[in-house]
Order: structure tokens, then sequence, then C-alpha cells
């Protein structure tokens, strides 16, 4: 394809200029602070949408808006979604930051800003890759419909009902997802599963104020004591979750399964080298690829209680929260282990301490299918980019829509990831690599004339 080729090198830059400005706007879901922020990076889609030739808007919901755009009709040509999520997650701690995390900063052949990775430099792939077709051959090899949100960090609630009440009109036979990881550099990947979530704060209340330790201290259960044990009560020593009930719906990996991710080329020592760890550590009896991709955890992502200031301050506080994630695996339910959670924590919850679990963000893990024709579609695009054919893997992390779109839209999912390992994501100093953003524009380019090629 010279002449869309020809026109990628011509705007390369500034494809870049325009990540850029997508990630100066600070579009931090979990923060009602940028509530403003995040509704104005939808605006920013749905212009350079309508300037690409696509009639495009923004959607308000009960929470983030969502924004809609959809391609010129391909009569007998299949019908490819394409999702992604302009929201980021919030920034602290800021004083890890080499950079501003909102003043992209291009160094070493990397973008450095919150989002880069995660997903405003991926999600713009396609959007750049629709441009290009639409600006070169004045047309689109298939039906293209473009749903954009602004709640993934936090969720996804606003999505999913939007997707139960306008299953019709988004009907598609694949949903096209960047938001997700290469296997290396140079090793791209297509994954095939995802780890679904179930996110909680714990909040203990113990005396009405704060005491002096020395006074009151051994006289009323301390929140921050209490908070201990209970989080030291979820998890043992060889990493198994200790909430009865936790792991009942677990689909065992199977022999092939274990035997597939054993064949990936994992380097266990270039791993914990890129983490900064000398050992690593997890449930007994997986492997690390299993442990990440394939099995479910607990991990406690914030803990508060107490003085957190310098030198030492003699107080027995008030109180005490933590923030709690376990990932889960395609048919564990979130909501069935929300019921399993509660139930222990009643249990195990000492005298004198109130006690309020919220449950945040609630979602299945999911497995899509292999060989389906889409799937072999993209591989034969992103090798025609890449120079290599992609690995199918398995990712740690959660979309929490995917699993809805299978259920209620019926389509296969794609999530041709175009990110790496250390492009730290929701951690300070995030970064994307340019050439990746290129490498995905182009892969893109090639996913819809070979989705073409499948007749319906
Ligand atoms: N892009 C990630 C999901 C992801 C991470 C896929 C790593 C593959 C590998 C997404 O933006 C994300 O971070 N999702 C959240 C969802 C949660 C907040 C409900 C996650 O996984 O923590
Ligand atoms: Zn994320």
């Amino acid at each position: 394809m010279p002449n869309l080729d020809e026109y990628l090198q011509t705007h390369a830059d500034r494809f870049e200029q325009e990540l850029c400005e997508l990630l100066r706007i600070p579009s931090v879901s979990a923060d009602p602070q940028h509530k403003g922020d995040v509704r104005r990076a939808g605006e920013w889609l749905a212009a350079q949408l309508q300037k690409i030739g696509l009639p495009a808007e923004v959607i308000d919901t009960d929470g983030h808006p969502l924004v809609y755009a959809q391609g010129p009709e391909v009569p007998g040509a299949p019908t490819a979604l394409v999702y992604g999520h302009f929201d980021v997650q919030p920034v602290e701690p800021l004083d890890q930051w080499t950079r501003q995390p909102f003043e992209p900063a291009v160094a070493e052949g990397n973008v450095y800003a919150r989002g880069a990775s995660d997903d405003k430099g991926q999600l713009l792939t396609h959007i750049k890759s629709l441009e290009t077709w639409l600006a070169v051959e004045r047309r689109l090899p298939v039906n293209i419909k473009v749903l954009l949100e602004g709640e993934e960090e936090v969720g996804s609630e606003s999505l999913v009902k939007y997707l139960a009440a306008n299953r019709e009109a988004l009907a598609c036979d694949c949903i096209v997802i960047s938001d997700s990881g290469q296997f290396a550099p140079g090793q791209p990947a297509i994954t095939c599963g995802l780890r679904g979530i179930a996110y909680y704060e714990l909040r203990l209340r113990g005396p009405c104020r704060d005491l002096h330790s020395g006074s009151f201290g051994g006289t009323v259960t301390n929140p921050a004591n209490a908070l201990s044990r209970i989080l030291a009560s979820l998890i043992d020593d060889k990493g198994v979750v200790q909430i009865p009930g936790f792991y009942d719906d677990v689909v065992p990996l199977s022999d092939a399964e274990r035997k597939s991710l054993a064949e990936l080329p994992f380097d266990e020592a270039e791993y914990m080298k890129e983490v900064g760890v000398k050992q690593l550590a997890g449930e007994a009896g997986y492997t690390t690829l299993e442990r990440r991709w394939a099995r479910p955890t607990f991990d406690l992502c914030g803990l508060t209680s107490g003085y957190q200031g310098e030198g030492a301050k003699t107080v027995l506080p008030s109180r005490a929260s933590a923030k709690l994630s376990f990932r889960l695996v395609a048919n564990q339910d979130p909501d069935k282990i929300t019921q399993s959670l509660r139930k222990h924590l009643d249990r195990v919850c000492p005298p004198g301490i109130e006690m309020e679990l919220i449950a945040h963000q609630g979602s299945g893990g999911v497995l899509v299918s292999q060989d389906s024709p889409y799937m072999k579609a993209a591989s034969r695009a992103i090798e025609q980019a890449f120079g290599v054919a992609p690995f199918l893997i398995r990712e740690g992390g959660s979309i929490p829509v995917v699993g809805k779109f299978a259920e209620i839209l019926q389509a296969d999912v794609l999530l041709l990831g175009w990110g790496q390992d250390d492009d730290n994501t929701h951690a300070p100093n995030e970064k994307f690599c340019l050439a990746d953003f290129h490498r995905g524009i182009k892969a893109s380019t090639r996913l819809w004339e070979e989705l073409a090629k499948l007749t319906k």
C-alpha cells in the first residue's frame, strides 16, 4: 500500500504533535476535580473524528461522557467497532515524575506523559489509520463504528449501561481494542485473555478521636492494628487467598494452556531486572506467567492510618483504611466475591471497630477465541507492520467492558496491544514508544483491509 505508507510518513510528525495535544488534557476520571477535563478529552477526540470526515458526537451519561462516530456504509463488508478510553489514572506520587505528567516530552524515542500508553497513544493509532484511508483512498474498506469512553479507569459503568440500551445500533462483527501490551520490544502480541477485577475500600473506625498512645494505648482496639490483622487474614505466605469460597468458580488451567504459556520465551531474570526485585513471589505451584496472567490474586493498593509525617508521633489513630484489589480469572463473579469477602470480614473484624466496605469496580475475566478468522486477519495485519507475527498471550490487567462487549454484542474481541511492560502505566513517568505508535497506526491501516477480505 505505497500511497497509504507515504501518507503515514509525510504526516508522522503531525500525528505525534496531535498525540501531545491530547496528552496535555488532564483527564483523570477518578478525581471529580477533573470532570471537565475528561469531557474536554472526549470533545477533542470528537473534533478529530469530525475533521477526518466521520460525523461524531459526545454523548452525556450519568458519569463521564462517551464519544461515538460511524464511518460510511460499505455494503457487504464486515463491521468493526473500535473501542478505546480517553480517561487516565491519577498521577500521584507527583514528586516521582521526572517531568510534569501533563506536559508531554519526547526523549529517547518515547513520549512521556500520563496516558501516553494507557490509552491515549494506543487509541489514537486507529483514528490516525482511519484518517489515512479517508485522506488517501477517500473510502474505508470496512464498516467502522468508533466508541470511546472516559470511565475505563473507574469501571466503565456508564458504557455498560449504554451498550445494553444500544445493542442494535452498535451491532458489529468484531471489536478492535488497543489498550494492552506487546510481548517484548520487537515482539508484538495479540491478547487472548484478560483478568477481571474486584476492588474495594475498607474503612475502620475505632475511638471517636485520635488518642495519646501512652495515655490510652492498651485499653481500646487500635484501628491500625485491627486493619493489619484483617489484611493479614486475606492471604497466606504461599500466596493463597484465604477467603472461603474465593477459588470455587476458578476453572483450572488445562494442560494445553499451561503448555502454550510455557512455550513463550519468557526471561525471568530480565523480568526481575525490569521490575527491580531480586526474587519473584506468588502463589506456589504456578509459573510466573501463569501467576501473572491466569491466576487470581489479592493485592493491597493503598494503606492509610496514623501519622505519616517526618519523625515520630505517638498517636493511636481513630481511623484506618485500605484499598483492596483482587484480580479474577474467567468464570469468577465479582458479586459473589463481594459476598464471600463481606462474610469473611465480619468474622475476623475485632470488637471495638466499626467497619465499612465500599465495593468499587467489579468485572469478570475474559478469554477470547484464538482461531477466529478475525484473529487471523489481525495477525496478518500486525505482521505486515511489525515485520514479525504476533505471539498469542494473556495479560493480567483488566478492561472492564470487554466481557460485556462479548456478552451484549456477541462479537469477537481483538486485543491488539501496542504498549510495553516498561511503559510505567498507572505509575510515575508513563511513556509510549513512538516507533510503536507509528507501527500501530500502520498495523491498523492493514487491519481494515484484511478484515475486508472476510466475506460476511
Ligand atoms: N490498559 C489497562 C488494562 C491492561 C493493563 C490490559 C495491562 C493489559 C495489560 C486498563 O486501562 C486498566 O488499567 N484497567 C484497569 C481497570 C480497573 C481500574 C477497573 C486495571 O486493570 O487496573
Ligand atoms: Zn489503565
